[in-house]
């Protein structure tokens, strides 16, 4: 058996950090030696913050941890997993309709590089309704998303939007 420490990728748009997504940190944490939390292009998204904001959010709300780095790739998850010697990319799962998706983009990272495994964590039920973009929509329109976001997101997404006087 090989002694190299075990390290994971959990890679994302993260356009913001929900608690959804900190559960599946808290978690992968307890599963390998270290988690590389990384914000990545999805070309499919245009997103609302920066990659330079979203990796100081997320900084900003899980604090400092041994075995835990928060990092940014712009390229392949394939060639990043290769360059960080990560065994696994670690995806949350909600519903089905993730696993379309999800099961397209783990048999392509699959196809590109075979020393890679993705697993797959079943998201907490009680974020099972949680997603970025779902919080994003909320805000934009003044709505209160405390207890979906850490607070320095929630901060963060009051300054972008203020809250709405409905009359
Ligand atoms: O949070 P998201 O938007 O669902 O994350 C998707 C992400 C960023 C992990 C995916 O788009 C990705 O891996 N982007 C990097 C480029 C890449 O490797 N694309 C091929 C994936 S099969």
């Amino acid at each position: 058996m090989e002694n190299k420490p075990k390290i994971a990728i959990y890679p994302g748009s993260f356009d913001p950090l929900t608690n959804g997504h900190v559960d599946i940190i808290e978690r992968a944490l307890k599963l390998f030696d270290k988690v590389i939390v990384s914000v990545m292009y999805n070309p499919k998204k245009q997103s609302l913050f920066s990659v330079q904001e979203r990796v100081d959010m997320i900084r900003e709300s899980i604090g400092k941890k041994a075995n835990l780095e928060v990092d940014s790739f712009d390229g392949l998850l394939v060639d990043y997993t290769r360059m960080k010697n990560a065994v696994a990319i670690i995806r949350g799962m909600r519903a089905i309709s993730d696993f379309e998706n999800e099961f397209q983009m783990a048999l392509m990272n699959r196809r590109l590089n075979r020393d890679v495994q993705t697993i797959f964590l079943m998201t907490g039920l009680r974020w099972i309704f949680t997603s970025s973009s779902i919080i994003k929509e909320v805000a934009t329109f003044g709505g209160d998303i405390t207890g979906m976001v850490p607070q320095p997101i929630k901060l963060r997404m009051l300054e972008k939007f203020p809250p709405r006087e409905v009359k």
